[in-house]
């Protein structure tokens, strides 16, 4: 068969690590598929710059439109990152009949619905499985593998930045700031950290695992998310003693015919395999209703692991040209959930008071818990004889506003000097 042509958009830390598996696994790759992949051309902004280095500089290009027009190309890799120009140029390549692979979690949890539809009308494929947890195939197990699954949940680790920071906070003590800059110095943060630390770049991430796991295409700034700015290493402390790891989940699950996402730091019990994941691991933990629970663990950003993401989305398609196989991007709403089907949903709690240590306090906020419906698991006094002490509640399973309601009731008690924290507590399993 004759050699697949490639064009590449970009060539920062993906798709250097993606040339450089090419490169390195040729000879793996050329026997799977029965033919090569070249790439042709690589968009970059100055060219000037890779004079000196061992591709041949004539492949580098200024010019998009040098390779979003050239009839040689079939597949176009845009690894360029951000929203624009990268959305107009996979749109261009789409419009004129080239593949698209794509690490781009911003364009696809925006524009993934039009651009999937762009794609099945000009009957080529487009494939992102390195837009979410960098090296781990959870987009093609939910697309293949688990295709004969009512996926009933997904809970991930998503974001490997702030997974590190917790991690090092737990095992170290190392408060907030001191575990942010480590985790800079090696690598594992950006120097504008913002979007991983407050939970947003996780919501990008869910939004996209739900359009494919349950085929809506669900807003990211809608999606309700909470970061690890105001975790303590006094709360992971806390945690420990009870038995939990405190972790950023990204959940999405069936409720009452709506999807609960969220994005929130969370107390995982210490038997749960997501307990386990550490540094800048990622995981996924999926429950469908077949298979049961499956987890993914890997490497969620990083050149290589992203890079090899993205080739295998390249070698996939390869297969699909070869066979002539006709496919569909479009992913169908499987359960006709409500377009903006976000619920705030129910969950156990872990509460943290700070309260004056007097005789008779615990009765009164138990019974206002009580009043309002909330059942609880567990209740930890820390430390004594101080005039002002933490307790800590576990919930059961509760509805969030009428947790608010009974904390609304419990901050009015004379002694309760503040509600020190409220966290999600993950399930056992
Ligand atoms: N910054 C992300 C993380 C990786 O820390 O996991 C890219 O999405």
């Amino acid at each position: 068969m004759k050699n697949i042509i490639v064009g590449l958009l970009g060539f920062g830390n993906v798709g250097t690590g993606f040339a450089a598996i090419l490169e390195e696994n040729r000879k793996i790759i050329e026997n799977t598929l029965g033919c090569s992949v070249i790439v042709k051309k690589i968009l970059v902004r100055d060219p000037g710059k890779y004079r000196d280095t061992v591709i041949p500089e004539e492949l580098f290009t200024a010019d998009a439109d040098e390779i979003l027009t050239d009839p040689e190309i079939h597949i176009i890799v845009e690894l360029i990152g951000g929203i624009q120009p990268a959305c107009d140029y996979i749109k261009k390549a789409l419009e004129n009949g080239k593949h698209v692979v794509t690490a781009n979690k911003a364009v696809i949890a925006l524009y993934g619905k039009e651009l999937f539809e762009l794609a099945d009308k000009n009957r080529v494929s487009i494939r992102f499985e390195g837009s979410v947890g960098g090296g781990i195939p959870i987009i093609s197990s939910l697309t293949k593998s688990l295709a004969a699954n009512e996926i009933e949940e997904i809970v991930g680790i998503i974001n490997g930045t702030t997974n590190y920071i917790l991690t090092r906070m737990d095992e170290s003590g190392l408060g907030f700031q001191e575990a942010l800059a480590e985790a800079q110095s090696k690598g594992f943060a950006e120097a504008d950290p913002t979007s991983d630390i407050e939970g947003e770049d996780a919501a990008y991430k869910l939004a996209i695992l739900t359009h494919v796991a349950f085929g809506v295409q669900v807003n990211p700034k809608e999606i309700p998310y909470t970061g690890i700015g105001q975790i303590s290493e006094k709360e992971i402390d806390f945690a420990r003693q009870l038995g939990y790891k405190i972790k950023l989940l990204a959940t999405v699950r069936r409720h009452d015919g709506c999807l609960d996402l969220h994005v929130h730091p969370a107390l995982v019990p210490f038997e749960h395999p997501l307990a386990a994941v550490s540094y800048e691991y990622n995981a996924l933990y999926i429950r469908g209703n077949a298979v049961g629970e499956v987890m993914l663990y890997g490497k969620g950003a990083g050149s290589l692991p992203t890079g090899s993401a993205v080739l295998g989305d390249v070698i996939e398609v390869v297969q699909i040209i070869k066979n002539k196989i006709g496919e569909k991007n479009t992913f169908a709403d499987k359960y006709q959930f409500k377009p903006k089907a976000i619920s705030s949903g129910s969950s156990a709690y872990y509460i943290r008071l700070q309260v004056k240590d007097r005789p008779g306090v615990l009765g009164k906020i138990t019974t206002a818990f009580g009043r309002n419906g909330i059942s609880l698991e567990s209740v930890v006094q820390r430390g004594r004889g101080g005039l002002s002490v933490p307790l800590i509640f576990v919930t059961h399973e509760a509805d969030r506003e009428m947790l608010d309601a009974a904390l609304k009731e419990v901050s009015a008690i004379e002694s309760v000097e503040e509600v020190a924290s409220i966290l999600l507590v993950q399930n056992k399993s």
